[in-house]
């Protein structure tokens, strides 16, 4: 891959250890890796940040449940968000978990940081706590005396804490969020922030918990610890190996995307810029949150108990069809309802009978014309590359992700249409001439296909290459922007059958 000076950093949420996770978290973790494989590839220096949000009330109350020390509770938990990833071939490089000792003593310096230039104070503070969102709601947020996420009533609390100075923020948040400085995307989300800083506002927020023990002490009061948010928010620093010190800020900040979904865009708009801006770092360059997934359309998740573990599809579909099933899910940034029903059509139709079918016909018949004495013969682009490519790459840089992979499925169409219109199969061992020309072409739009398909679905990108004959590690050596051109394909090259790229499901 070529090297340019461009640099991406890309995050997800850390998810809480309350559960092992679903296919809600996978979308997230899935378009990130995405993102971050299509920048590596372009050749940005890349850095793709996931990991696990570990303290809290919820979790203690979960640890207590489960009958385990806290401690023990959540490295079972994490480790089954890290073997998740892992079989879903995420390319992250690193996972930061809040129980790492060198997280927690950045998380005691900076809040050490923030009280001594007075931006944290000793209050009172007072309102409806869910523990589901670990937040204070406002009473106009629930919905019949509910949080509307989580289904329950929140508790009251009143206690003694530090206070974060978050009002004395709201000014230079909402300019930087108006102005894009900080950017919301889609378009949509970032509307309803600036109307939430003009109708509400911000007040001080509560930055310790007393009754809280599960959490990493504030180093002035061990009688406290920090709340759950300020100590997850620095993770996008510490997983970078960040140390707290403000004038030691690494080379990879700010993050060019923070990756969620709007159950928790408001936080993240209002809490961690006022962070960065009281440490005086910069504030990331985008938010962008995604839709959810839904089921039955009620949200999917833990607490409502209609959850889809990511190993299930693995199962079923293999690595790369999961990838292909969730990006494909939804408009990246929309709602969309999920189910079993619409994986397996989506699979037989786009990925058995779609690209695999293409890859499994072409190669076969170069085998027959090669049998009948015939040749691969150049010919010219039956796609339109260069508007392919710009089109391509514009999505990407709109983090639309589910239309880049559209507008490879519609060279995959284009061949389909292709081979039905010049029936190639009928050529062989009458007109070899024209039957190489015709199955040249189709290879050679299968070699960018890959190359369009590697962020997505880098195993069968690779399965791809090694059927024509090519050298996976040769391709993605490549200057993407420089190399990627129609005639790169040999006539003689050494096309061969592999496996089926994905088998039909059983009825
Ligand atoms: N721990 C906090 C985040 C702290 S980040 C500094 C948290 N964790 S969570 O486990 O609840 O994860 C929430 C995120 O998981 C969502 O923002 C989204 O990225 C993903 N999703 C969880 N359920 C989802 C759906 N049903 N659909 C799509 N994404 C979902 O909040």
């Amino acid at each position: 891959m070529s090297k340019n000076n461009n640099k991406f950093y890309i995050t997800t949420p850390i998810y809480y250890v309350n559960a092992s996770p679903h296919i809600g978290h996978t979308y997230t973790t899935i378009a990130a890796d995405i993102l971050a494989r299509y920048h590596r590839m372009i050749g940005d220096k890349t850095f793709f940040l996931t990991g696990t949000d570990e303290h809290g009330a919820k979790i203690e109350e979960m640890a207590v449940a489960a009958g385990k020390e806290p401690q023990v509770f959540t490295d079972e938990v994490a480790a089954s968000f890290q073997l998740a990833w892992d079989e879903l071939n995420i390319s992250n490089d690193n996972f930061l978990r809040t129980t790492d000792s060198g997280h927690k003593k950045a998380v005691q310096k900076v809040l050490q940081y923030l009280y001594d230039k007075d931006d944290i104070y000793l209050g009172k503070h007072e309102g409806l706590y869910c523990r589901g969102c670990e937040q204070y709601l406002n009473e106009k947020d629930l919905v019949n005396g509910l949080c509307p996420d989580h289904k329950k009533a929140p508790e009251i609390m009143s206690e003694e804490s530090y206070m974060f100075r978050l009002s004395k923020y709201k000014d230079v948040i909402l300019e930087k969020i108006k102005s894009d400085e900080f950017k919301i995307l889609p378009i949509e989300r970032k509307n309803e922030m600036v109307s939430f800083y003009e109708k509400e506002g911000l007040n001080d927020i509560s930055f310790s918990r007393k009754n809280v023990k599960w959490g990493i002490p504030l180093s002035w009061d061990a009688s406290h610890t920090t709340y759950v948010w300020a100590d997850a928010f620095l993770n996008y620093l510490t997983g970078l190996n960040w140390d707290g010190a403000v004038d030691r800020i690494p080379e990879m900040w700010p993050a060019d995307a923070h990756l969620m979904s709007k159950d928790i865009l408001r936080i993240h708009a209002t809490i961690w810029p006022a962070m960065l801006l009281s440490l005086g770092l910069p504030l990331p360059k985008t938010l962008f949150v995604h839709g959810y997934f839904l089921i039955d359309g009620q949200k999917m998740s833990k607490s409502l108990g209609n959850v889809i573990a990511p190993g299930d599809l693995v199962k079923k579909y293999g690595v790369d069809a999961t990838h292909y099933l969730l990006a494909s899910a939804t408009t990246f940034g929309k709602d969309g309802d999920v189910g079993w029903g619409k994986f397996d059509e989506k699979y037989n139709a786009d990925l058995a009978n779609g690209l695999g079918n293409l890859v499994a016909r072409t190669v076969t018949m170069t085998g027959k014309l090669r049998d009948n004495g015939g040749e691969l013969a150049e010919a010219s682009s039956i796609i339109d590359l260069k508007n392919k490519l710009k089109k391509y790459n514009n999505l990407f840089f709109d983090l639309s992700i589910d239309a880049a992979l559209f507008e490879i499925w519609d060279i995959v169409r284009s061949c389909d249409k292709y081979i039905s219109d010049n029936t190639p199969w009928k050529l062989i061992g009458i007109d070899n001439k024209r039957a190489g020309e015709i199955l040249y072409a189709c290879l050679e739009s299968l070699r960018i296909i890959a190359w369009l398909a590697w962020p997505f679905m880098p195993y069968t990108a690779e399965k791809i290459w090694d059927s024509l004959g090519l050298n996976s590690a040769e391709e993605l050596e490549k200057d993407f922007f420089k190399e990627i051109k129609w005639g790169g394909l040999k006539t003689d090259a050494q096309v061969k059958k592999g496996d089926s790229l994905f088998p039909r499901l059983e009825k």
